[in-house]
């Protein structure tokens, strides 16, 4: 099939690449003319793991970018809405939307054929039915469900490993209900047979996406606040607490064979610094808005927004264990990204320690193995000195405070010894075993 895919971001051009690696024809749409460049030319404009190999696979034969909104839905069957939905201080931002509905709209008044619209971006329930859709048959002067199809597809990727679950998806929601469009979207997922395909209808579609991604914010919330009492108890770790949660049959059940599987989801259920990314944090506060807004009380969702934000002061409730004042104290930051495996910082809870550190006077390293240019951009007029690598970081420092979990930074208790070092670490991710650093200091121990 012929699919355009509107705004090539993470999600976007993961789906257009994707989809072109199971045989369709993709076309990723745009504004940023650079992003566009580079995809054309197979360089990804992202760090995600696969991504370059299925660049250079499928560009240009199956797979290319533009600029040119109108020709790409003139010219496919398909229309993926996948730009980006930020939250803007009062509820969910539905501008990029509104507007890639508009410019679709106004390119379907050019086809004579139907043609369906999917909207991929996260959206309060409601957003597709009650805001994309009018916006089509307004703007094309068409009618939906007879000219053109409108469905609602969300997106359950993770980044760090955005291209493998893409490939392998653990569910695909269609929500729609004119029977012509769910089919035409089932079939562009033919691919995928063995993956549980649900219909329901778009609000429903919408609201699976708010539900996933809250419920994985409140098990992290959870275990920050768990990690927060054992510190205040003290004579208790977390590590140990949650080990022993985690062998619950719930959670590590047995097979038939009789062997014990982790639960996945054991892996939200880690203490931290906090969860950070750009859906998390942004997803669970336009659902409270959205939610607060037809007169429901959210003070669950309310409460894990609350832990997370707090859940950074940690990290400085530790240092300051160790130093009166934090002026001129020589500390590296290691990671920048919010998790591991990307180069992603939007909301990353290194950027609220860096920011207080810096306030407090400290003299300020950091180093992240893929974020530092990322980094460069986002602090430039902040002074502090990002390493080109680890071992530069972990040099001359008083204190290290590692911040997302890299698997680079598994070497830091050997380079530590190395360069000979008594600096004071501070492990937000409760990474390291805490017997390997000499003065190791960690959420909830
Ligand atoms: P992103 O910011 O990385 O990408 C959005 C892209 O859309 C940008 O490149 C922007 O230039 C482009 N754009 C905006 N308006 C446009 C227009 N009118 N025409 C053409 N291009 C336009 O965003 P993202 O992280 O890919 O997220 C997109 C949506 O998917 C959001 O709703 C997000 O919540 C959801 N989502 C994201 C993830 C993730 O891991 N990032 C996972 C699941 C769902
Ligand atoms: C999350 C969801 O996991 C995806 O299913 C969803 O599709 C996506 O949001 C989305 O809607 O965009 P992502 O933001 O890429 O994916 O990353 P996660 O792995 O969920 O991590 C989010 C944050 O939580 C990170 O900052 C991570 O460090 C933090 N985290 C995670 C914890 O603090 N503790 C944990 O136990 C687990």
């Amino acid at each position: 099939m012929k699919v355009s895919i509107i705004g090539a971001g993470y999600v976007g051009l993961v789906t257009g690449v994707c989809l072109a690696e199971t045989g369709h024809q993709a076309i990723c749409v745009d504004v940023d003319k650079e992003k566009v460049g580079k995809i054309n030319q197979a360089i990804p404009p992202i760090h995600e793991e696969g991504l370059a190999e299925f660049l250079r696979k499928n560009v240009p034969v199956r797979l290319k970018a533009t600029t040119d909104l109108h020709q790409s839905v003139v010219e496919t069957d398909i229309t993926f809405i996948a730009v980006g939905t930020p939250f803007d201080g009062n509820q969910i931002d539905l501008s990029y939307v509104r507007e890639a509905s508009k410019q679709i709209g106004e390119s379907l008044k050019d086809k004579q054929v139907f043609h369906l619209v999917v909207v991929k971006s996260t959206v309060v329930p409601g957003t597709t039915d009650g805001v994309v859709l009018p916006i089509l048959e307004q703007t094309s002067g068409k009618k939906a469900g007879l000219d053109f199809g409108v469905s609602m597809n969300p997106e359950f990727l993770t980044e760090g490993q955005a291209m493998l679950d893409f490939m392998n998806p653990d569910r695909i929601i269609l929500g729609g209900t004119d029977e012509r469009s769910m089919n035409m979207l089932e079939q562009l997922y033919a691919a995928f047979e063995d993956t549980p395909k649900l219909r329901t209808n778009t609000r429903t579609a919408e609201m699976i996406k708010y539900a996933s991604n809250a419920m994985l914010a409140t098990q992290i919330s959870f275990a920050n606040e768990m990690a927060n009492l054992c510190s205040a108890l003290g004579g208790v770790d977390i590590v140990d607490v949650m080990r022993g949660v985690h062998l619950s049959h719930y959670l590590s059940p047995k097979t038939l064979d009789g062997k014990r599987i982790q639960a996945p989801i054991s892996s939200f259920l880690e203490s931290g610094c906090g969860f950070g990314g750009s859906c998390l944090p942004k997803d669970v506060k336009a659902l409270i808005a959205h939610g607060e807004g037809v007169g429901c009380p959210m003070p669950l969702l309310r409460a894990v927004i609350e832990t997370n934000e707090r859940q950074p002061q940690q990290v400085m409730r530790l240092l300051r264990r160790h130093f009166d004042s934090l002026r001129n104290t020589r500390i590296a930051v290691l990671g920048l990204s919010f998790k591991p495996d990307t180069d992603d910082m939007r909301e990353s809870p290194a950027i609220p320690i860096i920011r207080e550190l810096l306030a407090q006077g400290a003299n300020l390293k950091a180093f992240d193995p893929a974020a530092n240019k990322e980094a460069r951009k986002l602090f430039k007029d902040e002074k502090f000195v990002l390493s080109d690598t680890l071992e530069d970081a972990l040099s001359n420092v008083d204190a290290v405070v590692l911040v997302t979990r890299w698997e680079h930074f598994r070497d830091i208790p050997q380079i530590l010894e190395k360069v000979n070092s008594k600096a004071l670490f501070v492990d937000g991710r409760r990474m390291l075993d805490k017997r390997s650093i000499a003065r190791y200091e960690g959420i909830g121990l």
